[in-house]
C-alpha cells in the first residue's frame, strides 16, 4: 500500500480528493488529518469515513506531535489545510498565518526527516499573483499577493519552494484558479448565491460586480493533481485553470437562470475592500503533461446547482442552525449593506 496523507481532507476540495483517490488508486492508503475548523466537516467525508483505505486522525496541521510522524510514514503528502476565505483574513489574519504559514513550515521540518517521502504537494493558489489587468499568470511571473489570505498562501508556496531548493524535499507546488463543485462551504460566492437564491433571500453582490474569476471545477483539480504527483518535477510550479473566465455579474446571472429565479434578488453591496478585479492563468505548462479540464462550465454549474438543491441536509445546519456562521453572515453582510 502507498501512504498518502491528505491535510485538510474534511473540506471542500480536500474531501472530494480523498473521494478521487480512493476510487481512482486501489493501492492507496490515505490518512486525512484536519482540524475541522468551521470549514471542515466529517459529513464532507460521510461515504467514505469508512472506507477500510482510509483513516481520519483529528488534529492540527501546526502540533508536530501529531502531523510530524504522520508525515513521516508517508509516501505522498498533499497539503489542503489552510483558512481560505479572503472575506474572513480581511477581518482577522491570525489564524491565516499560523495554519497556512506556521502550519505549512511544522509539516515541511517533518518532510525533511521523512526517508520514504516521494512527493509533497503544496497547493497553492492564483491569488498570489495577485489581481492581473490583461494576459495570463504564468508560474514565472512575480507574485503580488493583495489581501491576508494571499499573502499567507504565498509565504507557503515559497517556504515549500525553499525545502525543496535547499533540502531536496520532493515538493511540487500547485497554483490553482476558483474552483466549484459539491461539499463547498457555503461563505464563497457559488454555494452561498445558490443556496441563497433558492430561498428566495437576496445575493450580496460586491461592488459592480465586475470582477472576473477563472472556474475550474474540483474533479478537473483532482485530475491535475493526480497527474502532477506522478509527472511533476521538484521544485516546480504548476498553474491548474478551467479556462473559464466569468465576470461575477454573469455568474450571478447563469445561477438565478439556472433556479428559475429573477434578476431582483441581485443586491448590489459594498465592495470587498483591496477586491483583485481579475485573476486568470497561463496553463499551458500543465497541458504539455496531457492535463486539459473534462468539465465544461455549463454542464458544471448546472450539476453543481442541482447538487445543492438535492443536498440541502448538508447546508441548511450551517446556514440556519450554526451560530457561528449566522454572526459571521450578518458582521460580513450588515456592514456592506
Ligand atoms: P476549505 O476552507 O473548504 O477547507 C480547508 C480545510 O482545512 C478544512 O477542512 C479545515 O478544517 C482544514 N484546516 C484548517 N486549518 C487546519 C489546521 N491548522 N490543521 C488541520 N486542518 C486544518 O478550503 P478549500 O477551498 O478546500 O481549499 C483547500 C486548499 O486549496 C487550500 O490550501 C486553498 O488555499 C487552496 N485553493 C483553494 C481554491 C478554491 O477555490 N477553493 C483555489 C485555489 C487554491
Ligand atoms: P470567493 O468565492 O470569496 O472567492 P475568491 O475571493 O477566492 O475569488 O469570491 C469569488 C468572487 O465573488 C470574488 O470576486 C468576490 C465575489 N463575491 C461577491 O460578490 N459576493 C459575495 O458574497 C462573495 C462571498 C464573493
Amino acid at each position: 500500500m502507498v501512504e498518502v496523507l491528505v491535510t485538510g481532507g474534511a473540506g471542500f476540495i480536500g474531501s472530494n480528493f480523498v473521494r478521487y483517490a480512493l476510487g481512482r488508486h486501489p493501492d492507496w492508503h490515505v490518512t486525512t488529518l484536519d482540524k475541522l475548523t468551521y470549514a471542515g466537516r466529517r459529513e464532507n467525508l460521510h461515504d467514505v469515513m469508512n472506507h477500510a483505505r482510509h483513516a481520519f486522525v483529528h488534529g492540527d496541521i501546526a502540533d508536530a506531535a501529531v502531523s510530524g510522524p504522520l508525515v513521516e510514514q508517508s509516501a505522498l503528502v498533499v497539503h489542503f489545510a489552510a483558512e481560505t476565505h479572503v472575506d474572513r483574513s480581511i477581518i482577522a489574519a491570525g489564524d491565516f498565518i499560523r495554519t497556512d504559514v506556521e502550519g505549512t513550515f511544522v509539516l515541511l521540518e517533518a518532510a525533511r526527516r521523512a526517508r520514504g517521502l516521494r512527493r509533497f504537494i503544496q497547493i497553492s493558489t492564483d491569488e498570489v499573483y495577485g489581481s492581473v489587468a490583461s494576459g495570463a499568470s504564468r508560474e514565472t511571473d512575480e507574485l503580488k499577493p493583495r489581501n491576508p489570505y494571499a499573502a499567507s498562501k504565498a509565504g507557503a508556496d515559497r517556504l515549500g519552494y525553499s525545502y525543496w531548493a535547499t533540502y531536496n524535499v520532493p515538493v511540487v507546488i500547485t497554483r490553482a484558479s476558483n474552483n466549484y463543485g459539491p461539499y463547498q462551504f457555503p461563505e464563497k460566492v457559488i454555494p452561498l448565491f445558490v443556496t441563497n437564491a433558492i430561498d428566495d433571500i437576496p445575493v450580496p453582490l460586491y461592488g459592480d460586480g465586475r470582477n472576473v474569476r477563472d472556474w475550474l471545477h474540483v474533479e478537473d483539480h483532482c485530475r491535475a493533481i493526480d497527474l502532477l504527483i506522478e509527472t511533476g518535477t521538484d521544485g516546480e510550479v504548476y498553474n491548474i485553470g478551467g479556462g473559464n473566465d466569468v465576470m461575477n455579474v454573469e455568474l450571478t446571472k447563469r445561477i438565478l437562470a439556472e433556479l428559475g429565479k429573477p434578476e431582483s434578488l441581485i443586491k448590489p453591496v459594498a465592495d470587498r475592500p483591496g477586491h483583485d478585479r481579475r485573476y486568470c492563468l497561463d496553463t499551458s505548462k500543465l497541458r504539455s503533461l496531457g492535463w486539459t479540464p473534462q468539465v465544461p462550465f455549463d454542464a458544471g454549474l448546472q450539476e453543481t446547482v442541482d447538487w445543492y438543491r438535492r443536498n440541502d441536509w448538508w447546508w441548511r445546519p450551517i446556514k440556519e442552525q450554526d451560530p457561528a456562521f449566522r454572526s459571521y453572515y450578518q458582521a460580513q453582510y450588515e456592514r456592506r449593506s
